[in-house]
């Protein structure tokens, strides 16, 4: 193992870690009121109806994956009688699924936002290099499921890029599992690690702050201004 290992598998890790922290804390102070999607549906809904459900809930299940994956150890699942050859399948079925339907849906996001003038001047420069980070870890992960399982004859992610993630969290790194991974899987995870770092300088913060509440607050009422004579209470008084 070489020192360049030890910065890209140690240090880079714990700075884009520092950087995603103390990125959202400063944001949340310092800009409060620009902690937002920065909603663009008044100026293009069509594109937006397809695109928008197809990015997030494939994301979903990507980020499912990754947690069922990455930080899960193997040995859990075979205790409750889960095999490599079953967790393979279905890890390499639904993720690849789930990563089509991820990419389907952010390349009609960023045509649609290329295309349609208000939405493209309503995007900040920091969102642009985000959307290319974002772009780039997703088509990444993709192709090292595609290359490794799917056309490859297989490779066991759990035995080596798992082991490293856990390392970083349980403040232990090792980075030697990761630096001998094949060099798709090392720019996906370096790709994802810049992502991080400029997530809290984006629109991306919205991800932390998703308004679930709305599942369960009371209807909002819109009232039409109807036309009654002076005097006369309104309608639903009657
Ligand atoms: C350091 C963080 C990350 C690590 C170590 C990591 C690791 C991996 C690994 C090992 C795979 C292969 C899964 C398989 O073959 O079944 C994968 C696939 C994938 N990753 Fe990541 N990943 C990280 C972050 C991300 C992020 C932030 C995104 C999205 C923004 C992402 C998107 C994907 C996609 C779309 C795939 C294709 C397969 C699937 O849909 O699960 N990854 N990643």
């Amino acid at each position: 193992m070489n020192a360049l290992d030890i910065l890209l598998w140690v240090a880079a890790p714990y700075v884009a870690l520092t950087a995603f922290v103390l990125g959202h804390i400063w944001r949340y102070r310092y800009d409060k009121f620009g902690w937002t999607t920065r909603s663009s549906q008044m100026y293009e809904s069509r594109l937006l109806r397809v695109g928008s459900p197809l990015f997030h809930f494939g994301i979903l299940v990507v980020i499912l994956g990754h947690v069922g994956g990455l930080v899960i150890p193997k040995s859990w699942t075979e205790a409750v009688g889960v095999g490599e050859e079953v967790y393979h399948l279905v890890a390499v079925v639904l993720g690849t699924v789930a990563g089509v339907c991820t990419l389907a849906g952010l390349a009609i996001l960023v045509y649609r936002r290329r295309t349609v003038g208000p939405v493209f001047t309503a995007t900040t420069r920091n969102d642009k290099l985000m959307y290319v980070l974002l772009a780039a870890t997703i088509v990444l992960g993709l192709a090292a499921t595609v290359v490794a399982n799917v056309v490859g004859g297989g490779y066991d992610y759990r035995a080596t890029v798992s082991p490293w993630f856990r390392s970083i969290f349980l403040l232990r790194p090792d980075p030697e599992p990761m630096a001998g991974a094949p060099i798709l899987f090392r720019l996906h995870a370096l790709s994802a690690l810049l992502l991080f770092a400029v997530w809290p300088f984006t629109r991306l913060v919205h991800m932390l702050t998703a308004p679930v509440g709305y599942l369960t607050r009371p209807y909002v009422i819109y009232r039409s201004r109807d036309e009654r004579p002076a005097g006369e209470p309104p309608r639903a008084w009657r």
